[in-house]
């Protein structure tokens, strides 16, 4: 695992859109794993900058994100749909057709799954995006004692709830389920960029690098993946040396 620290809140975001960036621009054909939530929103800013100085294009791109929540309309604000809507897609030449997100709102969610899987077993990701949970869950693959290896829908934790209740009105909006990709196709992109920021996560990234690899934390699998950078911000990486 290549460690990477960097000061300030701009530099987050530019050194993770340089390792993604660098990629589009050298493999403008490629294949990209997204995730939502507070932490990559820098990264996507840099990113459409980066787009805006003409230096890449995403027009060949593909994505896949790593989940949604079940039952939410696709244009709720909440969706993660959206998020990646608002938060770089409409702000780049990215095919719509190329973007992929689960879809939470499917009559058969198992059909579902099976459909996202059977995209992804043509589409090997080449890097894909993580960010991490206070419980050491990526994607939204909480800690258990088993882990499923490909796409599924998940209960999701009380404590997950409650971090993403600050997206909602009120906790009770937080849907209770989540469709996410599994940890066996995480495992399979080609590289993984874990991004972690804020002193609430030095623990969890300092368990998950260096304590068991164990289900009970999902992001402790990473240590296995043979090309795993982790960008962290100072807070977030102060129990490093
Ligand atoms: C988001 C996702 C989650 C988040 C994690 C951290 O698509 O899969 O695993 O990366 O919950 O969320 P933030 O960045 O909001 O702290």
């Amino acid at each position: 695992v290549n460690l990477v620290k960097v000061g300030n809140e701009k530099d987050f975001g530019k050194v993770a859109a340089y390792i993604v960036s660098s990629l589009v621009q050298t493999s403008p054909r490629c294949v990209l794993g997204l995730a939502t939530g507070g932490t990559p929103v820098g990264l996507y800013k840099e990113l459409i900058e980066i787009y805006n100085q003409g230096v890449i294009t995403f027009e060949k791109v593909k994505t896949y994100n790593l989940d949604e929540y079940v039952g939410l309309p696709s244009d709720h604000p909440a969706s993660y749909r959206t998020f990646m809507n608002q938060h770089l897609f409409n702000h780049i030449d990215i095919l719509p057709e190329n973007t992929h997100v689960p879809n939470g709102q499917a009559d058969d969610l198992d059909q579902e799954c099976k459909r996202y899987d059977e995209m992804l077993s043509e589409a090997v990701i080449d890097l894909q995006v993580l960010g991490i949970g206070h419980n050491g869950h990526i994607g939204f693959n909480e800690p258990d004692d088993q882990l499923t290896p490909g796409t599924h829908v998940v209960e999701l934790l009380p404590q997950t709830r409650e971090a993403n209740a600050r997206y909602f009105n009120s906790i009770d909006e937080v849907p209770q389920r989540a469709i996410t990709m599994g940890v066996g196709t995480i495992m399979k992109a080609r590289q993984i960029l874990l991004m972690v920021r804020g002193a609430d996560k030095a623990e969890i990234i300092h368990r998950a690098l260096t304590g068991p690899i164990t289900t009970l934390c999902p992001a402790s699998l990473l240590q296995l993946h043979p090309n795993v950078t982790v960008l962290m911000d100072a807070e977030a990486g102060r129990l490093f040396q």
